[in-house]
């Protein structure tokens, strides 16, 4: 045992070093613990006792704030009535229902749902879907995927090939054989301090064009894009860039899927983040705030006309080889639709709009901070750049998030030398300006 965790945790309590935790730097976050206890709407508790504000909604996935009692009681009387059902041949109600309900809030003829139990889960089924529906329809040489630089789609296979985060695929071999990638759409010379759609870069949609004349456009399966890039750092699409994307998918008959799995349930303002572009995707990838976080949960918005080239042939046959024990468990499904009837009956998404001006307004507020390269943000989510120190990149952006947490008492998000913000929808507007009051401080501190 190092010094600093014998401080923390003493000789004699459980090695902690039990538990890898994922994405993090464990030995120094062992040394320096920020254990979170308990939680309720917009706090969480720290073991430190302090109460802190829940900047990052969790992990982009608590849209509904913490503990909200009518989807801890749905839960809890699903737990008493049905734990698991398969729903591998069987089924239940739960599941069934849910997804009627998904279908109907989802745009466009969006019909069909896939359950998986995260976002990661969530890509690679829609990759799977595209390259099987593609076979379904006799067309089996479409077998590349598109994805884009800086794009994060999760940790499978799948998702870190299309995917575009360097770290993410660096230490992993191969990959997927068949991937091109378009060029990312951050442009910080024309778009800084830019909120809400960027207006520089709708041509970077032609990359796709561009692949398309390499490849021949009748080799490409999909293509898969964030509409809004959130895990490295909150990047909007410029103006009219997904809507170009749809052109070009349409005129090679590829397949776009939207991964949703932050902008989906609110963060944006809309059910999907799809409605608020006014761009119609083949498939949408969802997670975190379709259940609020509560119950891991995942899945895929299918078009009618991708779920009907499956339904064909002998009945008594399997359509699709992929699925997984705990799609649609039936406490996922309790969560999450308690989770839709909190967004309906509070109005949450049409809260986020309204508090989205409020938002950008606090955190743009603090592009003038020295040692602030950028501030970029749309619906609910936001970030700030840092200036990396040279000699110790990402130091700084963890430097700023360990003083967030102890001495503003706030729950944030760094990635990098990037600050990522994206509080609960229940947040108050006194809230966001509180935050956003004591991230200054923070970053007041940091440049001394
Ligand atoms: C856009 C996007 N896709 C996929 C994922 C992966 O989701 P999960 O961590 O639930 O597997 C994330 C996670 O942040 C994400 O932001």
């Amino acid at each position: 045992m190092n010094q600093a965790f014998e401080k923390h945790h003493g000789r004699n309590s459980p090695d902690q070093r039990a538990l890898w935790m994922p994405f993090t730097p464990n030995r120094a976050t062992l040394a320096d613990p920020m254990r979170l206890v308990g939680a309720d709407g917009a706090y969480y508790t720290g073991e430190d006792g302090r109460k802190k504000f829940d900047g990052v909604s969790g992990l982009w996935c608590c849209n509904a704030g913490h503990n909200h009692p009518h989807i801890v009681e749905t839960v809890t009387r699903q737990l008493r009535e049905l734990d698991y059902a398969p729903n591998f041949l069987y089924g239940h109600p739960g599941a069934f229902d849910f997804a009627a309900r998904l279908a109907a809030l989802a745009p466009g003829d969006l019909n069909h749902v896939f359950f998986t139990n995260s976002g990661s889960e969530a890509t690679d089924t829609a990759l799977k879907i595209a390259l099987a529906y593609h076979q379904a329809k006799g067309d089996g040489k479409r077998t590349m995927l598109v994805g884009r630089e800086r794009a994060f789609h999760g940790v499978g296979f799948g998702g870190i090939s299309v995917g575009g985060m360097v770290a993410n695929r660096r230490a992993f071999g191969n990959l997927l054989p068949r991937v091109a990638h378009l060029r990312h759409t951050y442009l910080p010379e024309q778009n800084r301090f830019c909120a809400g759609e960027a207006e520089h870069g709708v041509e970077l949609a032609d990359d796709l064009q561009r692949i398309v004349d390499l490849h021949g456009g009748d080799t490409i399966a999909a293509v898969i894009v964030e509409p809004m890039a959130g895990s490295t750092g909150i990047l909007p699409p410029p103006r009219g860039y997904l809507a170009r994307l749809r052109e070009i998918c349409d005129r090679h008959s590829i397949l776009l899927i939207f991964d949703e799995v932050i902008t989906a349930f609110g963060r944006l303002g809309h059910t999907f983040a799809a409605e608020r572009f006014g761009v119609q995707p083949d498939m949408i990838c969802f997670a975190k705030g379709v259940s609020s976080g509560v119950v891991p949960l995942g899945g895929v918005m299918i078009r009618s006309g991708i779920y009907d080239a499956f339904m064909q042939g002998p009945d008594y046959m399997i359509e699709l080889f992929h699925g997984y024990t705990y799609s649609g468990h039936p406490l996922a499904m309790a969560a999450g639709s308690a989770a839709m009837d909190v967004y309906e009956q509070e109005g949450l998404f049409q809260r986020g709009l309204e508090l989205e001006p409020v938002f950008a307004e606090h955190i743009m507020s603090l592009k003038d901070h020295t040692g602030v390269t950028d501030v970029r943000c749309i619906g609910l989510a936001g970030a700030i750049d840092l200036a990396p120190d040279p000699a110790a990149p990402t130091t700084r952006g963890r430097k700023a998030f360990l003083s967030a947490y102890h001495d503003q008492d706030l729950v944030i998000r760094y990635t990098a030398d990037t600050l990522v913000f994206a509080p609960p929808l229940v947040s108050t507007e006194a809230e966001l300006a509180a935050l956003f009051e004591k991230v200054g401080t923070v970053l007041r501190a940091l440049s001394k």
